[in-house]
């Protein structure tokens, strides 16, 4: 008889598959990686979201009706509410805004209320995110904070599942183990368990550009904290639970190396990770190249790409962030965010209807549409306002002709022209056109003007 006291989902927790790397250069040594992605919330987290939940049930500091509370980037949430909503649940979260819309919008397809955070402000700071969630665990009644930055079950969770399936997977042979720190607790739990077992193996850190544990493994002083756009790993304080006496090496690895990774290692082993997969392959291969004896490394995939595909995986975002490159001109060519050449424009013809413009425009989130003639002279530019001033006294219109409400009379400018002269075209409320005698080029909005001064900070 199944035990029905307990969701049956959470029996596919952890046991995740570990396969090897055999696309890429590992010099001497043998890479794998664990594809924590399969775990059924998608990520790594789901492992401490039943630990921290069970501890706390055991513990008493939860009881039935009680409410978890946490800060998150967004995996641990999804872990806590997949196990939180799955044993009856309330489930409150604190997520930074620089998380990515998938994960949000799955932390609230699973019932968890989700409280947006600013990213841009450290701890003590009344927006941080985790000093948001310790005060609303304070305020709500029967709050049960998980805290993963200092719950020794986050840890636990690591050196009593994580740690155990890989050697036995790796059949007691391991060498290094390539991890990222968020809380600090995958690290930690990996350490306690092969500091018993295998004393020699090297724990080897990757983190992203801006985050301090690298200096910090080294012995190095704090340095000021940086920005980066992985998500899940790197940090700006030292967390409680960092156990980083294993740490033999430690690698910074840049947003765009570790975005290139992520893309790489779909392309090359048909495996879809997030971004900080990307950070510690780029980190495990760097490590592998480096040997000069043959060695086993391990490393994770630590969660599904599935929640990055309007990032990672979403060429105009990737561009639009400076993160993939492309041909440079050094004039205004390289502020369209869609250019004709890569044939990344989206258009209509003068002929398709306003509703087929709407769609177009709502689909690909943009305001405005070249129209071209087959899909190639330009004769006009739509947007939003055109159609609505078309539409707004009968919605039946919508079945006219792009023709009957583009604006016809173009003011163009060539890729030549200044940033003055491109700016006195948005001041006017124009898009800017630009093209030459080669033909039409692309547009560029107020947002990619605002893309380009970013990049160039
Ligand atoms: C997305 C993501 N979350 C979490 C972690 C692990 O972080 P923690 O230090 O909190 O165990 C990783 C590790 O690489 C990660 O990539």
């Amino acid at each position: 008889m199944p035990d029905d006291s307990r969701p049956a989902v959470l029996g596919l927790i952890g046991n995740t598959p570990l396969v090897r790397v055999t696309r890429f250069d590992t010099g001497l040594c043998t890479l794998f990686l664990k594809l924590e992605s399969q775990n059924p919330g998608g990520s790594i987290k789901d492992r401490i979201g039943l630990a921290m939940i069970d501890a706390a049930e055991r513990d008493g500091r939860l009881r039935p009706g009680g409410t978890i509370v946490e800060a998150t980037a967004g995996n641990t949430g999804l872990g806590l509410a997949l196990v939180g909503r799955a044993k009856g649940y309330r489930v409150v979260l604190v997520v930074p805004d620089k998380m990515s819309t998938e994960k949000v919008l799955h932390l609230k397809a699973m019932g968890a209320e989700v409280h947006i955070t600013r990213s841009d402000v450290g701890k003590g700071h009344h927006e941080y995110y985790q000093d948001v969630a310790a005060r609303l665990a304070q305020e709500i009644p029967d709050a049960f904070f998980a805290d993963q930055f200092n719950n020794p079950a986050n840890p636990l969770a690591h050196e009593c599942s994580t740690a155990p399936e890989i050697w036995a997977q790796t059949e007691h042979d391991l060498d290094a183990i390539v991890v990222g720190v968020g809380s600090a607790g995958t690290l930690t739990g990996l350490t306690r368990f092969f500091r018993r077992v295998q004393p020699d193996l090297a724990m080897v850190l990757a983190d992203p550009v801006g985050s301090v544990m690298a200096d910090y493994s080294r012995g190095q002083p704090l340095p000021t904290p940086g920005s980066w756009a992985v998500e899940g790993i790197g940090e700006d304080f030292i967390p409680s639970i960092a156990d980083l006496s294993s740490v033999r090496q430690a690698y910074s690895i840049s947003d765009e190396e570790s975005f290139d990774h992520a893309r790489q290692l779909l392309r090359a082993e048909g495996i879809l990770g997030g971004s900080s997969t990307g950070t510690l392959l780029a980190a495990a291969l760097r490590y592998c190249r480096e040997q000069t004896v043959p060695k086993r490394v391990v490393s994770f995939v630590c969660d599904t790409g599935t929640r990055y595909l309007s990032k990672v995986y979403n060429d105009q975002w990737m561009t639009d962030q400076g993160l993939l490159q492309r041909t440079r001109y050094g004039d205004l060519r390289d502020l369209i965010a869609r250019r004709f050449e890569d044939g990344r424009v989206i258009s209509v013809g003068p002929d398709d209807t306003l509703l087929t413009a709407f769609q177009r425009m709502r689909l690909a989130d943009v305001s405005q549409l070249p129209v071209l003639v087959d899909g190639q002279r330009l004769v006009g530019v739509i947007d939003e306002s055109d159609i609505l001033l078309g539409v707004h006294e009968d919605p039946a219109h919508l079945r006219l002709t792009v023709a009957s409400a583009m604006t016809v009379t173009l003011e163009v400018l060539p890729p030549g022209a200044s940033l003055v002269e491109l700016q006195g075209k948005l001041d006017r409320g124009l898009v800017a056109i630009i093209a030459d005698a080669a033909g039409f080029h692309g547009l560029i909005t107020r947002v990619d003007l605002l893309n380009h001064l970013r990049r160039s900070l």
